[in-house]
């Protein structure tokens, strides 16, 4: 059985619980499906040192690289937020690195909002190396 939207988000929703967010208070769960329908989840895990904290969506796809899927389909994203958030800059480069054309779906509040991920990162970041690269610097 295919798994819905709405199972997703459950998902999310569900791991949202285990977010370590003392330092601001935003708790974020995420789940992405990969293209033989597994499904790996992460949250966000603050730090004392601010900048280390890693977000809900990264953890989930380094969850997914782990076990071997790297072709991802499909995010969700919960929060407790007003208004459903679309994941940050960041995640949105490293979602984009395993499933350019994704479906991001965010749900707070009860409001579910969804887009495709090359619209939320039109452009995005990929690595070019000149012609003389020397891939074996030794
Ligand atoms: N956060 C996420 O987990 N995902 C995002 O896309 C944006 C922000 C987390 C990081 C931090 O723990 C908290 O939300 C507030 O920024």
């Amino acid at each position: 059985m295919p798994t819905s939207d709405e199972e997703l988000l459950d998902a999310a929703d569900r791991v949202r619980t285990h977010a370590w967010a003392p330092y601001s208070g935003f708790r974020v769960g995420a789940a992405v499906e990969a293209s033989d329908g597994r499904i790996f989840t992460g949250c966000n895990v603050e730090n004392a040192s601010y900048p280390v904290t890693l977000c809900a969506e990264r953890g989930a796809v380094s969850a997914a690289i782990a076990a071997g899927a790297t072709r991802l389909v499909r995010v969700a994203v919960s929060t407790e937020a007003a208004h459903p958030v679309a994941p940050c800059g960041a995640c949105r480069q490293v979602l984009a690195e395993f499933g350019p054309e994704m479906t991001v779906l965010s749900r707070a509040a009860g409001q579910i909002a969804r887009w495709r991920l090359d619209d939320l990162l039109p452009e995005r970041f990929v690595l070019e190396r000149s012609p003389d690269h020397d891939e074996d610097p030794s």
